[in-house]
This record gives structure tokens, C-alpha cells and sequence, in this order.
């Protein structure tokens, strides 16, 4: 709407009518990036997109073309609330990959995971209850949970996971207030985007913890076969979870995220009740995109695809590993996955990795700044790095920008003495090479 002469200029007309709901929304730190991130001159180390140059197009190509030609008209139609059940039979087969026994039954298809983040959250979340989460948590369901007006309190995690005693507290916190925490939210597996997995000591006795205050947990887990060195850690849901974990899983990182196919296993009860939301929600996931899904699972040497992406990946956390080993600032930190996408990178003190966004960006490099993972604003201190999508070689170059520009931070922080022990990088960078400039 123009505004009239005199008027003071109104950005949104219909602010006033919103729900209230809408006011928890806002875009995420990736989102705003996407756009300058994505220019080809920048290298972003900034977006969790897998790197599927690796698939066989031409398998999945043909495979969707004969899904049309002999199974069109079904492939095409409305299907089950629920999920195709061929599907649901093969998940079940990928989840016993981490020790779940599950049947078809219990398993809804979402369109991708974080639909299942928010059919949970839909489902067992009025405005104000409170959802345990770790500190970091995953970008999306922080957004999915302000959607729901939650009140997000973070539990620490350090190299080994969430911290068990730390979980204790955070539930003793909460019941002392009088509020009421509805379940805890975690990534167990190459944590996004702190890059560190739970270890299997602490996985019993976090759900015990959780069984014992009467908490559900959601084990969101898109990365658990994305391991490098080991195969795959039990499930939490294996564990004795089947009547207190929903547990979350995705195509996304393994095969595709174009397809958005998801699903979340999920005790009896609670499975009716999710599909009812599914249903009011979208009638009933994508057939064709499930039907491709049943048919490349069960036609192609999927595993060997996963391991051919988990050797890609491997390559890329080494580069990013060697290259941030080489060039930053003396007292910073980074953690070292064994899997999955992500580092998560501690500054020393005083430095603002909001603040120094701009900065990288202008340098031609993208990150996402700590501050982006946390409810409460905080994590300044903090940045995402990963290394799933560029090459070895723009890895290195673009640690090498981004070391360049903390360094910079550095020195001038140096020379107006705000800094105390911040020093410049162990070896000086080097200046960009051509085919990078
Ligand atoms: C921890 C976590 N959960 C859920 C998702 C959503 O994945 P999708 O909806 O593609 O399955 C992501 C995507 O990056 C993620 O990292």
C-alpha cells in the first residue's frame, strides 16, 4: 500500500493482523546469506547442501522415466496420508542399519525432515512449553519452534555430545519455575552444526534421564550413515526408546534433498496423530517422489552410494581440518567430526562473528555466525564452517580468506589494545592464487 504524503512510511501493511504466532518468525542468518553466498566469485563454506555430483543421474534418470511409462497414473495420484507402504517397509530396512527394529506400521513420511520437526512440534507444543535443546541446535528447528511460540532452554554439549549432567539441571531448572518441558531435541550423529556425536556411554543414560522426567525425546538424525571411520552408532530409539523417542530421518544427505522425503517413527499412539496433521497439513506426501525413493532403494547399490559420499566427504573435512590447523589465530578451537558436514569454530575472546560477516563476505567468503544456533541470541563467539559442497582446493581457499580476515580483527584489535592474548595466525597467509581470485 503507498503511503500518503505525511504519513509515516509503514513497511508492512498488515502488521497490525498477523497471529501472534507469525512474531516468533523471522528469516534465518543462512537464509539472508543465501543470496550473496551463492555468487561464484564467493566460496561458501556457509550452507549444509549436499555435494550430489557423485549420483548416478543416468541410473535415477532412467529409473523415473520407467516409473512414469509402467506406474504413472498411480505414481501421479493422490496417495495414503501415511506414506507409500513399499516405502515405509525399506525405511524400516535403513533404520535397522543403526540397530531400530521397527515395523511399517509406525513409520510416517514427511516431506523431508523438517516437516517431521514440525508435525512433532505441531502436535505436542502449546505456546510457552518449554523444548530442551542443545547448545548449538539445528537452525531449522530453532525456526520451527519459534513458529510454535516454545521456549527453547539450551543444554551444553562439549566433544562427547550433551552433556548428561548438564541435562539434569536444565530439567531441575525448568520444573523449579513451574514450567513444564514437553521434550528434548537432539542431533546425536555429526552434530549440525556443532560436528560432534554422542557418544554410545551417555546414550542410555540420557534417555534413562529423559524416561525418568517424563520428557519424549526427538532423536533427529539426517547424518547418522554419513560416518567416516566407523559404522553406524545405535540409534537412541534402540535403546529402549520405542515408547519415549520419536525419531526423525531423512533422503536429504544420503541420496537427494530435491525430493524432500523424510519420516519420523514414532510410538503407536503417536503415529495416528501425526498423520492426522500430515494430512491437514499437505493430504499426503509426494507419491512420485516416494515411488522413485522405493525404487532406488530397493534397485540400486544405494549403500555403495553412501559410502562413495562418505569418501568424498572425508576428503573435504581433511582439507578444511589441515587448512584451519595451518592458518587461525592463535586460541581458537575447532571441533574435529567423524562424520557429517560441520565444524563448529570458537573464536578467542572479543572476537564477533556477526560483526565479521560483512567483512568475510567482502573477502569472498561466507560463513554462518554462531549466533544463528542459539534461541537466546547468544553464540557471537562461534561459527559454522562446512565443507560438504566445495571442492578441496576452494576449502582451503576459503579458510585461507577467513583466516585472513580474523587476523586483520586481530591486529587492529592489537593496536587499540582491546585484546590482551589475541595474536596474529600461526604462519602469515598467503596471497590468493590466480584461478581463485
Ligand atoms: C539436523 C537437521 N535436521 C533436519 C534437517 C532437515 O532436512 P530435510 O528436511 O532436508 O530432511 C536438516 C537439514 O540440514 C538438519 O541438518
Amino acid at each position: 500500500m503507498p503511503s500518503r504524503p505525511g504519513s509515516s512510511v509503514t513497511l508492512d501493511a498488515f502488521t497490525g493482523r498477523y497471529a501472534q504466532r507469525t512474531h516468533g518468525m523471522t528469516a534465518s542468518e543462512i537464509r539472508a546469506l543465501f543470496a550473496v553466498a551463492s555468487r561464484p566469485e564467493v566460496v561458501s563454506l556457509a550452507g549444509g547442501m549436499p555435494n550430489l555430483s557423485a549420483l548416478p543421474l543416468d541410473a535415477v534418470g532412467k529409473l523415473m522415466g520407467e516409473l512414469v511409462q509402467t506406474r504413472g497414473a498411480q505414481a501421479l495420484q493422490y496417495g495414503s496420508g501415511q506414506g507409500v507402504p513399499e516405502l515405509r517397509e525399506l525405511i524400516c530396512e535403513v533404520m535397522a542399519l543403526e540397530g531400530i527394529e521397527a515395523s511399517a506400521e509406525d513409520v510416517v513420511v514427511t516431506v523431508g525432515s523438517q516437516q517431521a520437526l514440525d508435525l512433532v512440534t505441531r502436535v505436542f507444543i502449546d505456546p510457552g512449553d518449554v523444548v530442551l535443546a542443545e547448545a548449538p541446535s539445528y537452525v531449522g528447528a530453532l525456526g520451527t519452534f519459534a513458529a510454535y511460540q516454545a521456549e527453547v532452554v539450551h543444554v551444553e554439549m562439549d566433544d562427547s555430545g550433551l552433556v548428561p549432567e548438564a541435562l539434569r539441571e536444565a530439567i531441575g531448572r525448568v520444573n523449579a519455575e513451574g514450567k513444564r518441558a514437553k521434550f528434548l531435541y537432539t542431533v546425536p550423529n555429526f552434530h549440525n552444526p556443532a560436528g560432534v556425536t554422542l557418544v554410545e556411554s551417555r546414550r542410555d543414560e540420557i534417555l534413562q534421564i529423559c524416561q525418568a522426567a517424563g520428557l519424549l525425546v526427538l532423536e533427529d538424525n539426517p547424518y547418522g550413515l554419513l560416518g567416516f571411520d566407523a559404522p553406524p552408532t545405535r540409534a537412541i530409539r534402540a535403546r529402549g526408546g520405542q515408547d519415549d523417542v520419536l525419531y526423525l530421518g531423512s533422503f536429504s544427505k544420503t541420496f537427494a534433498p530435491g525430493l524432500r522425503v523424510g519420516w519420523v517413527l514414532a510410538p503407536h499412539a503417536v503415529r495416528e496423530k501425526l498423520v492426522l496433521a500430515a494430512e491437514a497439513a499437505v493430504l499426503c506426501p509426494p507419491t512420485f517422489n516416494q515411488m522413485v525413493l522405493a525404487d532406488y532403494l530397493s534397485t540400486q547399490d544405494w549403500q555403495g552410494q553412501v559410502a562413495a559420499f562418505c569418501g568424498m566427504y572425508r576428503e573435504r573435512r581433511d582439507a578444511m581440518l589441515d587448512a584451519l590447523g595451518q592458518l587461525m589465530p592463535v586460541g581458537t578451537t575447532w571441533t574435529h567430526p567423524t562424520g557429517g558436514f560441520y565444524v563448529w569454530v570458537t573464536l578467542p575472546g572479543g572476537l564477533d562473528t556477526k560483526v565479521l560477516l560483512p567483512r568475510a563476505i567482502t573477502a569472498r567468503v561466507a560463513f554462518v555466525p554462531g549466533t544463528a544456533f542459539y534461541a537466546d541470541g547468544t553464540g557471537r563467539q562461534h561459527l559454522r564452517l562446512s565443507y560438504c559442497y566445495p571442492e578441496p582446493d576452494r576449502i582451503r581457499e576459503g579458510v585461507r580468506r577467513l583466516a585472513t580476515v580474523l587476523d586483520e580483527e586481530v591486529e587492529l584489535r592489537a593496536t587499540f589494545g582491546a585484546t590482551g592474548p589475541l595474536r596474529p595466525s600461526r604462519r602469515q597467509a598467503e596471497s590468493p592464487s590466480p584461478d581463485m581470485a
